[in-house]
């Protein structure tokens, strides 16, 4: 009775102080969404800034579309993208791995709401040692409650409790909700998408957002031989080309723009020097676009390149510096035979 009043009282506290309305699904699924006000900008503003630069770009964020999102599945399944599979075989390992490191009950917290065939290895090896399994899925779009319900059918202990919000402010309500530890994890290297000052800020914060005893399991594409690299991201069915193409499409359905698409071509290579996969939409030719929405008209010279996203890739040694720089220390480096992919199992530095 005591606990059930306390959870009652934090769960006010929650709603009033940091600014969440809960919302019951079902019995074992439930969502918070913010009530503030977001001060974020909007896709218009961005790109108003981003095309207005010297190097036009369009954050790597405006992938996600229903389409985007769609393609990006297909390219987790491609025989050159070895990114997905191999951290996938690294998870399904963690079983016998993992366990030492989970003392008592842990909550899974994932950053994305991440491919379901992922979140299922996590939650099978939490099953193991755990009889009630919650898990906190955090993603900014409403898709989260979608990818639950499968979820939610085939565990019938699993408590699902998605925050749709960005992932700082997600993890301060976390913080403050209850004392339960907390797995988190950020998987398939999004974290490479971050530019390197991004990147280590956030690290840095999640650092501060999470309790002594959490622990943080990320996934990092490591720096390999650049024609794998190469591969990946320039596959030989040219998925990657009709993702990277979408974001143009996305600009003309949401913003009413006259992008025509057959006037680009995808181009992505690997940068030696910042370690990290370049990709651009390249101009076939000299052309004129209206983007009504973000009130501009954009000039584009022939083979001008619009950058679309960088994709870190990481040695040991940088891993182990950013963690250092970011307070946390490392307990265990987990890579496949090859030294393509690591998963790092990181604590807070107390
Ligand atoms: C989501 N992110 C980690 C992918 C990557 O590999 O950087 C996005 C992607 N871009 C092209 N292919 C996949």
């Amino acid at each position: 009775m005591v606990r059930f009043l306390v959870k009652l009282m934090s769960l006010e506290i929650i709603q009033k102080e940091l600014g969440y309305t809960r919302h019951v699904i079902s019995e074992c699924l439930r969502c918070f969404k913010p009530t503030r006000e977001k001060t974020q900008k909007t896709f218009a503003e961005e790109l108003s800034s981003s095309f207005n630069q010297k190097q036009k770009s369009i954050n790597p964020k405006f992938f996600y579309d229903q389409k985007g999102s769609y393609l990006f599945k297909k390219i987790c399944t491609l025989p050159e993208y070895y990114i997905s599979r191999t951290e996938a075989g690294l998870l399904k390992q963690l079983d016998k791995k993992l366990p030492q490191y989970l003392n008592g009950n842990f909550r899974l917290v994932e950053l994305g709401s991440g491919s379901s065939t992922k979140t299922r290895i996590l939650i099978d090896i939490l099953e193991k040692s755990q009889k009630h399994i919650e898990y906190f899925p955090i993603d900014i779009s409403n898709i989260l409650t979608e990818s639950c319900k499968e979820l939610q059918n085939d565990y019938k202990n699993l408590h699902i409790t998605g925050i749709i919000d960005d992932y700082e402010s997600a993890l301060e309500l976390i913080k403050n909700y209850d004392n339960m530890k907390n797995l988190i994890v950020f998987l398939g290297s999004s974290f490479g998408n971050y530019d390197s000052n991004i990147g280590l800020q956030f690290l840095q914060k999640i650092n501060s957002l999470m309790k002594n005893d959490d622990l943080f399991l990320i996934g990092l594409d490591l720096v390999k031989d650049e024609t794998v690299l190469e591969h990946a991201y320039n596959d030989s069915q040219g998925i990657t080309a009709q993702f990277n193409l979408n974001v143009l499409s996305r600009i003309n359905s949401e913003l009413g723009a006259n992008f025509d698409v057959n006037k680009f071509v995808h181009y992505s290579v690997y940068n030696k020097k910042q370690s990290r996969i370049e990709m651009y939409l390249r101009s076939l030719e000299k052309q004129i676009v209206n983007i009504p929405k973000a009130d501009l008209v954009l000039e584009v010279k022939k083979d001008e390149l619009i950058h679309t996203e960088n994709s870190f890739k990481f040695t040991i040694s940088q891993i182990k510096e950013m963690s250092a720089m970011s307070n946390f220390q490392i307990q265990d480096i987990w890579c496949d035979e090859k030294r393509y992919f690591g998963l790092i199992l990181l604590s807070k530095n107390n």
